[in-house]
């Protein structure tokens, strides 16, 4: 499968390197060419650093769209035609930061982080909020965890996106676990009950059936 990763930053890195090392090819897009270009040279044939976030996403299957929230949106409409027959995974957090390094939700309480991104979608792309359920030293750290692997969470209202993002978690080297609708992205993100836990498959399935 043929992965697009737009966002090459904090989370993106630890994404592409997981999905490569499980055999993905990557097709790498960041803001400034030189950081998609210096991660794709690190991760060898695995991955090629593409000219733009659209050229990221010929021959791509499904796209990660490893972005700060507050960019969202933007580079969404930018390549809005071409996510319309795509997997669009989203690990953002509704989160900004002012001038003063103070961290805040973007989004009114309550209000769902991945409605809001299914929302700036086309009709056709298939949505599933994953892989920013860690934070991303805990993530690199965490795949291909023995006896038992560590669950990955995730949301989404497409049963296709649900059975497609499954794949890539399997494939970072972790076991998936849904946790509802897209509805159910406030649980996934900083704050959230199930955000930054390192589990097994049973007592991850009690924690979303708990809640
Ligand atoms: N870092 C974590 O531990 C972590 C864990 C879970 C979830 N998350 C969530 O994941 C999201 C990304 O976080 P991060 O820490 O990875 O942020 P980050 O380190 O700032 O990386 C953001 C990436 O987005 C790229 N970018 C910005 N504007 C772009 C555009 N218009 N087109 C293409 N690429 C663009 C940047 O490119 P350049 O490299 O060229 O600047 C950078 O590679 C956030 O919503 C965060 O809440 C982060």
């Amino acid at each position: 499968m043929t992965i697009a990763i737009i966002g090459t930053g904090g989370i993106g890195s630890v994404i592409a390197r997981q999905l490569a090392s499980g055999g993905e090819t990557l097709r790498l897009s960041s803001a400034d060419k030189e950081s998609a270009r210096t991660l794709a040279a690190e991760i060898g044939r695995a991955a090629v650093a593409a000219a733009d976030n659209r050229d990221a996403l010929r021959g791509a299957d499904a796209v990660v769209l490893a972005l700060r929230f507050s960019v969202l949106k933007g580079v969404i409409d930018g390549i809005a035609d071409p996510l319309a027959d795509k997997l669009v995974v989203v690990p953002s957090n509704p989160l900004g930061i002012d001038a003063q390094g103070n961290v805040s939700r973007l989004l009114p309480k309550g209000q769902s982080s991945g409605a809001v991104v299914a929302g700036w979608l086309p009709a056709g792309a298939r949505l599933a909020m994953a892989f920013g359920t860690m934070s991303a030293g805990l993530f690199a750290s965490s795949g291909h965890r023995s006896p038992e692997p560590a669950v990955l969470f995730y949301v989404t209202d497409d049963d296709r996106a649900g059975e497609e993002v499954e794949r890539l978690i399997r494939t970072a080297g972790f076991e998936p676990v849904k946790v509802g609708g897209i509805e159910q992205s406030g649980r996934l993100e900083v704050g959230g009950d199930l955000h930054d836990l390192v589990v097994g498959p049973a007592e991850a399935r009690s924690l979303v059936g708990g809640a």
